[in-house]
Parts: C-alpha cells; sequence; structure tokens
C-alpha cells in the first residue's frame, strides 16, 4: 500500500504514522526527520535544510524531491510506504508522480488530518520528543509516564528548535500558502481521505486503518 499522509503541522501525522506502519509493515518516509538526521550528521543536504527550517520556511523543493527519489528506491519500499510531510508544493507532487511512474507504482490513498490553528499550536508548543527513538509525546494531550522520560526506552525528551510560538506562526503560513492547494490536487484524482484530527489519538488511528482497509 502506498500512502501520503497530509495535514498542518501539529495535525498528527508523524503519531499517526508511528502507529499506521506498524499496522501495515510499511516504512515510514518522513522529509522532517530526514533532514534533522542529515543535520545531526552535518551533512551538506542537512546544511542546507538549517538554513530553511530554522526560519519555519520549506526547504527548496530540488533538495527535497533528491532525498524522496533515493529512499523510494529502496529495497525496504517494494512492499509499499508512507510518505509524511512530503508532497508540501506542487512542483513536489508532479515530481513525485513522476517518480512512482518511472517505478510502475502509483498512489492508493491520500489521507489529510484536519485540525483547526488554535489547536495546532498547543499542539506544537507542547510536543516533546524521545531523543534515543524519537517517539512523539506532549506534555498534556500525551504525557510520558515520568516527566521528561520516554516511556518506550528511558531517552531523553527533548523540544525541536522550531516549535516556538513565533516559528510555528510561519511554519502554519507556509502550509496554507503552499501545502493546502495540494488537497485540490489529490482530490481531482480521487485519492483524497479526509479524516478528522481533532478527536482523540487512538479514535483517529482506528479511523485511519479502517479507510485504509475499507
Ligand atoms: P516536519 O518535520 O514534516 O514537520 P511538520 O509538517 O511541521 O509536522 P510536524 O512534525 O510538526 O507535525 P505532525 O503533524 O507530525 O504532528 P505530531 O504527530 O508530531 O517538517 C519540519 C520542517 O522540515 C519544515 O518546516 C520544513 O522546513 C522542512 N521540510 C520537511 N518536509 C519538507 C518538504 N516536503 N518540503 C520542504 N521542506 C520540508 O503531533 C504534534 C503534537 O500533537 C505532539 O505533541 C502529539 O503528541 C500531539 N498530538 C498528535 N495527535 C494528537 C491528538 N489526536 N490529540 C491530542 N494530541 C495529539
Ligand atoms: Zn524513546
Amino acid at each position: 500500500m502506498n500512502i501520503l499522509f497530509m495535514g498542518p503541522p501539529g495535525a498528527g501525522k508523524g503519531t499517526q504514522a508511528e502507529r499506521i506502519v506498524q499496522e501495515f509493515g510499511i516504512p515510514h518516509i518522513s522529509t522532517g526527520d530526514a533532514f534533522r538526521a542529515a543535520m545531526r550528521e552535518g551533512t551538506p543536504i542537512g546544511l542546507k535544510a538549517k538554513e530553511y527550517m530554522d526560519k519555519g520556511l520549506l526547504v527548496p523543493d530540488d533538495v527535497t524531491v533528491g532525498i524522496v527519489r533515493e529512499r523510494l528506491a529502496a529495497p525496504d519500499c517494494e512492499q509499499g510506504f508512507l510518505l509524511d510531510g512530503f508532497p508540501r508544493t506542487l512542483a513536489q507532487a508532479e515530481a513525485l508522480d513522476d517518480i512512482l511512474e518511472a517505478m510502475g507504482r502509483k498512489l492508493d490513498h491520500v489521507v489529510n488530518l484536519h485540525v483547526d490553528r488554535e489547536l495546532l499550536l498547543a499542539r506544537l508548543t507542547g510536543r516533546r520528543i524521545c531523543k534515543t527513538c524519537g517517539a512523539t509525546y506532549h506534555v498534556i494531550f500525551n504525557p510520558p509516564q515520568q516527566e521528561g522520560i520516554c516511556d518506550k526506552d528511558q531517552g531523553e525528551l527533548y523540544q525541536r528548535s522550531d516549535d516556538s510560538e513565533e516559528k510555528v506562526g510561519t511554519r502554519l503560513d507556509e502550509y496554507i500558502n503552499k501545502t493546502a492547494p495540494l488537497l485540490e490536487y489529490y482530490s481531482e484524482k480521487g485519492l483524497l481521505r479526509q479524516v478528522d484530527g481533532e478527536k482523540e489519538i487512538g479514535t483517529v488511528s482506528t479511523e485511519i486503518v479502517s479507510l485504509l482497509r475499507g
């Protein structure tokens, strides 16, 4: 199954992706995670991405498309994949169509998580992530059993540098201007599946699983 997760920053794409990839046994491909890993390693792509991510802006299309093209060619994507946070511009969506066509594959579902702006702000500023395994928590909505410590592996939790109130505002504006128009693009192709992302985490997962199985 070849799936895309769309939705504004904080809609719950990463949280739901962690669950859905386990359910379907497919790899989770997050361009945001790939850029953060490249930044930690100090690679040229990481340094380039940092210039934009630090400001809450989208990384240029050529850099982003290159990463996805390479990742989709890996053997673990043969049974399917879940793309999270890509595409985010019309040029990226068209590039993805070309990449898949060249591989003789196509998208099965585009799942859009809808959440209102005020709630997105609360979700992002309260988000905490495990340094060791990348699991996502929220100080109020999804707290770990022990404050600041991951339930799964006792890793230390940290806050993303682009989750400050100021940067979240820029990220939401980028989403509205550049990414939201893609909903129309996928709707016209008959691939768009709308999900209410404001419900409780487990309820949202159940809805996504049932629409993907349906
Ligand atoms: P990226 O890492 O993709 O971030 P994002 O899209 O801004 O999405 P987030 O990770 O912030 O949100 P999410 O929807 O995954 O929410 P989460 O599940 O964590 O991108 C970062 C940057 O990289 C971009 O700004 C850009 O610079 C660059 N980039 C990446 N891809 C790019 C591309 N294709 N092109 C160009 N640039 C690109 O949930 C958020 C919080 O809410 C968590 O604390 C969670 O516990 C909580 N939560 C989740 N669901 C629920 C729920 N149902 N109820 C209550 N709380 C919930
Ligand atoms: Zn962990």
